[in-house]
């Protein structure tokens, strides 16, 4: 019998036939809709190997319901959406994205602090409304991002594509990391600086670090305290390592001038959300890896991965490398 390979979510025809080629395939078809919990722990259930995304919560429970699971090619570079101590124990191979994506979610991480810095989106919507009615020097005027200084937290591959970028537009860079960035000092004149000196001297803070047990609910009212009130915060990694009403206290009080949030505590967040009516939020639907090349390349990895348990050769890209299956 050949191995059932379940998709989450509704993918093009293309993956689906690559995968059609050697296992049985169902993906999940609704595109506005994700799979319900249900749903998703029954295919489990009798599933080899799963294609994941990052709003599928892959923990214990899951796992202990689906005996014949081998893999979870999880469509992203982060993975904590997965109980990867869990998945070592049941031996599932946890896979991610890495690469294939850095450039894209650094491209869109600097677009989102250029449109927050420019106020963007407040601009297009007020031509969009008939809004545009005369020129006038001061109509909607932002900040230069050009030669101010930012503060990478996370100076992982996206954090240094993003300090690339940084330097095409004669920024002092900054960064705050576990570990120290040697390349990213001597190719870019990246400053390692502590967590509070980079909150205190920084004109953009961008955050973009994994989430883990050490970055969770790192940033708090304190540290929002403590930077420029004319800093803007740019988040594009996840929402949780920010504590969310912290940030809306900070922007109602001025702590700091504005931000820029490609995630959230809670995605997708509610219609009543105080950030949507906040003009000095830009707010995107975690759209970081967005392109359609990239979307594809992702989705390419997952297939490689999933290949790869399936011939017993290790996955380029496998997380928990303490699974026992290779
Ligand atoms: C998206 O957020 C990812 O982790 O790839």
């Amino acid at each position: 019998m050949k191995p059932f390979v379940y998709i989450t979510r509704k993918v093009p025809d293309a993956i689906v036939s690559r995968l059609s080629a050697s296992y049985q395939v169902e993906a999940w078809t609704e595109e506005d809709k994700a799979v319900p919990r249900e749903i998703l722990l029954e295919k489990a259930a009798v599933a080899d190997a799963l294609l994941t995304v990052i709003s599928d919560v892959i923990d214990n429970e899951l796992l202990s319901r689906a005996g014949r699971l081998k893999v979870v090619a999880n469509m992203a570079v982060g993975f904590d959406n997965i109980d990867l101590e869990a998945a070592s124990r049941h031996g599932v191979a946890i896979c991610n994205t890495p690469d294939v994506l850095t450039d894209t979610t650094a491209d869109l991480a600097f677009a989102l602090l250029l449109a927050t810095a420019r106020r963007m989106t407040e601009a297009s919507e007020f031509v969009k409304e008939g809004k545009w009615t005369s020129w006038a020097p001061m109509m909607l005027v932002g900040t230069d991002v050009h030669h101010k200084k930012i503060g990478i937290v996370g100076m992982g591959k996206i954090g240094t594509a993003v300090a690339k970028r940084a330097a095409g537009f004669d920024m002092e860079i900054l960064y705050h990391n576990r570990k120290r960035h040697e390349v990213a000092e001597e190719m870019l004149g990246a400053q390692y600086r502590s967590f509070d000196a980079l909150l205190q001297e920084s004109d953009f803070v961008i955050c973009l670090a994994p989430l883990n047990d050490d970055t969770r609910g790192m940033f708090q009212r304190k540290h929002f305290q403590k930077m420029k009130k004319e800093a803007i915060f740019i988040n594009a990694s996840r929402g949780p390592i920010i504590n969310e009403q912290a940030l809306i206290d900070a922007l109602e009080a001025g702590d700091i001038a504005a931000a820029g949030l490609d995630v959230f505590d809670k995605e997708p967040i509610g219609a009543d959300h105080p950030f949507l009516t906040m003009k000095n939020v830009v707010a995107l639907p975690h759209i970081g890896s967005a392109s359609r090349e990239t979307r594809l390349a992702m989705m390419e990895t997952c297939c490689d991965n999933i290949e790869a348990v399936f011939d017993q050769r290790p996955p380029k890209t496998l997380v928990n490398k303490d699974v026992l299956q290779f």
